[in-house]
């Protein structure tokens, strides 16, 4: 694999700057500074050390993406843009989708990976991995239609859904919403079976992973390695 794509692979910089880094002698392969940034480096073998830090190269990537409004969680569709869209060209996008949905409307943490096994672990009914979101309802929620809510609510199709849990803001329009299963427009669909409506909807936790208050909406980075352990895959 070639240097520079090996550093973007791993999330050191972007190819652009690889050129510039390596030309100022920031990187080494094995103890010895390679000419260009087009040298070749065998990723499973080679020690390469860029700006005083061993890189460590994965077999799979692991993006967090803060999700702005309008754009769908597929990896192509003919007429809408895609999360992977919002992913520069330096990323090698080959594999990746995101791991699990979120509505064109809804907004924030989005895990985007080629980890198909992983992705498998986290969204598989059985194993009841937690999101939390944020949102935002038309009418004031009761305490009676909070209770109902967490205890399960019929949202069609002879569905029932798995307790949830609600922590309210005062004023009652507001609040975070925890659910261990992920329906279509679940969220959405409780709130209508309650005689309300969901008018703001973003996802804050997924399972271990806690959406990085730092990243401007549309933005993405890397899983750290403490992330990535976090997800626990089996
Ligand atoms: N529930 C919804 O209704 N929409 C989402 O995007 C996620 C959960």
């Amino acid at each position: 694999m070639r240097l520079d794509k090996f550093l973007v692979a791993t999330g050191c910089c972007s190819r652009t700057e690889a050129k510039k880094i390596v030309r100022a002698g920031g990187v080494s392969i094995n103890g010895r500074a390679p000419k260009s940034s087009d040298e070749k480096v065998d990723p499973e073998r080679d020690e390469v050390i860029f700006c005083g830090k061993k890189v460590i190269y994965r077999e799979f990537t692991y993006i967090m993406l803060n999700k702005p409004e309008g754009y769908v969680s597929a990896t192509e569709d003919n007429r809408e843009r895609t999360v992977l869209d919002l992913l520069p060209d330096e990323v090698n996008k080959t594999g990746l989708f995101p791991c699990g949905r979120l509505d064109k409307n809804t907004l924030g943490l989005m895990l985007i990976t080629d980890d198909g096994d992983l992705a498998h672990q986290l969204l598989s009914p059985k194993n009841h991995v937690s999101k939390v979101y944020g949102f935002r309802c038309r009418e004031p929620l009761s305490d009676n239609d909070a209770e109902r809510l967490c205890a399960g609510v019929d949202i069609g199709e002879d569905y029932i859904t798995k307790p949830a849990k609600i922590a309210l803001d005062d004023g009652r329009l507001s609040g975070k919403i925890t659910i261990d299963e992920g329906k279509y427009h679940q969220i959405k669909r409780m709130f209508e079976a309650v005689d309300n409506k969901i008018t703001y909807l973003e996802r804050l936790e997924f399972g271990a992973l806690k959406l990085d208050g730092s990243l401007e909406r549309g933005q993405w980075r890397y899983l750290t390695d403490g992330e990535i352990a976090s997800l626990g895959k089996k």
